[in-house]
């Protein structure tokens, strides 16, 4: 099966304090940005990927793609100030229709196995998102005052990448961008506008490099994998 990705690579990851973009921070070496790129260079499945960058750091992005030998870029448009508006960008430049992903350019550890798994469910169901179980116990909380214990059977942490067929995740973008309703995520999005999203179980490992400690884990999960 064939799929094209989108990949925001557009934010500021002010919580990783590491002064610019987060993506050109290195793990073993190469620069997040180069590890997650690889995979979906890697993988057969990919026909393309579409990545939303800043103006201003295009040339360095380029940079990488070059170094990085990433031949499947199809186009860079430039990304938005909100996440949701990065992948808007990317749908824009992406008319051809398919099944698409949608993958943080911070999760380089996504295996292959979930990406396809992803895409058949997308092809067959429309939408599906990566997930793993919660395995801590989950409250409300107001005011520092517990409200109410969550059933934790039906919760799920939820990641990327998130597939869907084309027309799909543009309708709900569309949808979303005319009530000016802003979701964490596409799903939320694809929920919002009425469809069934699927989830597929992930690993615990598919984590978004976001805080220094990240890149601690990063280096160790990447050190195990190159063993
Ligand atoms: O900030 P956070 O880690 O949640 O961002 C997830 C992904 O979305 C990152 O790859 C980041 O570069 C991207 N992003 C974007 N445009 C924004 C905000 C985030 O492309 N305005």
């Amino acid at each position: 099966m064939e799929y094209t990705v989108m990949m925001p690579a557009a934010g500021s990851g002010t919580r990783m304090g590491a002064g610019h973009n987060k993506l050109f921070l290195e793990l073993e070496g190469k620069p997040i940005l180069a590890r997650t790129l690889a995979v979906f260079q890697q993988d057969p499945w990919c026909t393309g990927i579409i990545l939303a960058v800043k103006e201003t750091e295009r040339t360095t992005i380029e940079t990488i793609i070059q170094q990085e030998q990433i031949t499947k870029i199809n186009a860079l448009p430039e990304g938005g100030t909100e996440r949701q508006h990065s992948v808007k960008a990317c749908l824009a430049a992406h008319q051809t229709g398919g099944i698409v992903l949608v993958h943080d350019a911070a999760r380089p550890f996504i295996k292959q196995d979930v990406i396809h798994e992803l895409v058949m469910s997308a092809s067959r169901h429309g939408g599906a998102v990566a997930g793993v179980k919660v395995k801590d116990t989950m409250k409300y909380v107001k005011d520092g005052i517990v409200e109410e214990t969550a059933d934790r059977e039906r919760l799920w942490i939820i990641q990327t990448p998130q597939a869907f067929r084309y027309e799909i995740l543009e309708e709900s973008s569309r949808k979303a961008e005319d009530e000016s309703f802003l979701g964490t995520d596409e799903a939320m999005l694809a929920e919002h506008a009425g469809y069934e999203v699927r989830i597929v179980e992930s690993t615990y490992d598919n984590i978004k490099m976001t805080t220094p400690e990240d890149l601690a884990y990063g280096g160790y999960l990447l050190k195990k994998r190159l063993e």
